[in-house]
């Protein structure tokens, strides 16, 4: 069988995953692959054989052993692909792995600018495989339950959300977090969480999955590399909803998102990372009683259905066995990831931050 006939859905029953590059969240992934319901981690690309060799030791379902992406993509027993590269070859390989007919779930940001995830999305549409960009905090038993908390009017009109993730990475200016060759910066690495949730509260606030800013300014701080170390955003979103979004790969900072409508609000202290071996998470919802400075604590528990990206594996599976082409809202759809994409474009824009990609 070539590779543009491989199936596109798996025989065995499982998904039978590859893995195109072996990284720090490859490992996290294939790891998350043997809690999965659906799927099974059969193979590894990497640019030499040893590393993909040496990846594989710690995950004896792998015996597909590939020193190069191409070959991956050439094994007829891999249904999908992970793609874990860093983010400027996000586009060259989901564009291959779609077209060597794979389903493909790819890190994000799904490539360095909107342009590229059109490019992308438009050949997903086109190949009638599965594609989503891996926000895995979306597929989330947490991020369900802060939507339906959210449309469920508990929190009274939505008013403002505020949600930032910003860490230290480090000094090392030739790894990928500062290197620009390599898409460094902390609007691409995670910055994009918070413009997703930003714009996926303000879409349920609306009674829409997602919805996009009217008014957006930002600041920003590039480091002597020339990528975003610091950024705040503030976004305007419809029905009068303000947005406050900070990122950072070089300060170690708030990691954190709250949710504040007329009625209360909801702070949620893991928004992107909750319990991520499975068991269950918190979130804290004060309740407005006696206006306008006495409120009410609420616990809330949510049980995290499993390990957090054996949940992300477990979404894409049941999709693909369901023979669907994206998931559903809210894990990442093709259009949400183009509307992200382009609030992400808008953020470098107002700081001034271009990558090769861009020209
Ligand atoms: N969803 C999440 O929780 C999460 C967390 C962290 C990162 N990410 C995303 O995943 C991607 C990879 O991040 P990571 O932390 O895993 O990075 P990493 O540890 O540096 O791994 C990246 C891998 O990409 C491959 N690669 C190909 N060309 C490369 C090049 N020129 N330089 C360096 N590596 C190259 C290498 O694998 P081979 O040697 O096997 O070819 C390398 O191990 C990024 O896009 C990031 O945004 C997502």
């Amino acid at each position: 069988m070539t590779s543009s006939e491989t199936p596109t859905t798996p025989r065995s029953g499982k998904i039978r995953w590859g893995l195109l590059a072996t990284g720090h969240i490859a490992g996290k992934f294939a790891t998350g692959l043997r809690h999965s319901r659906t799927g099974v981690a059969v193979a590894a690309g990497s640019r030499t054989a040893e590393s993909a060799a040496r990846f594989a030791l710690d995950f004896p379902t792998i015996l597909g052993i590939h020193g190069s992406y191409v070959e991956l993509l050439a094994n007829p027993e891999v249904d999908a692909v992970y793609i874990s590269t860093p983010h400027p070859l996000h586009k060259e390989w989901a564009l291959a792995a779609l077209k060597a007919g794979k389903h493909v779930l790819c890190e994000k940001p799904v490539g360095m600018n909107a342009a590229e995830a059109g490019e992308i999305v438009a050949a997903a549409r086109a190949s009638g495989r599965f594609f989503m960009e891996a926000f895995m905090y979306r597929c989330s038993a947490q991020t369900r339950k802060i939507v339906e908390i959210v449309k469920s009017g508990e929190l009274g009109t939505i008013r403002m959300i505020s949600a930032h993730f910003c860490f230290n990475g480090g000094d090392n200016t030739d790894g990928r977090l500062l290197n620009k060759e390599l898409g460094g910066g902390g609007i691409l690495d995670v910055g994009c969480y918070p413009v997703s949730f930003c714009r996926l509260i303000a879409g349920a606030a609306n009674g829409i999955d997602f919805a996009e800013p009217e008014e957006f300014c930002a600041m920003g701080h590039l480091g002597e590399t020339g990528v975003d170390e610091l950024t705040t955003a503030l976004a305007l979103f419809p029905g009068g909803i303000q947005a406050r979004m900070t990122c950072g790969v070089r300060t170690e900072a708030e990691i954190r998102a709250t949710i504040y409508g007329s009625s209360g609000r909801l702070v949620i202290n893991q928004p992107w990372n909750p319990a991520p071996e499975g068991g269950s998470t918190t979130l804290q919802l004060f309740r407005n009683t006696e206006r306008p400075t006495i409120t009410k604590l609420v616990e809330i528990p949510v049980a995290i259905d499993g390990h957090l990206y054996g949940v992300e594996a477990d979404t894409v599976g049941d999709a693909i066995l369901a023979g669907k082409t994206e998931p559903e809202s809210p894990a990442m759809t093709l259009d949400d990831t183009l509307g992200n994409m382009r609030l992400l474009d808008r953020w470098r824009a107002t700081i001034g931050l271009q990558y090769d990609a861009d020209a």
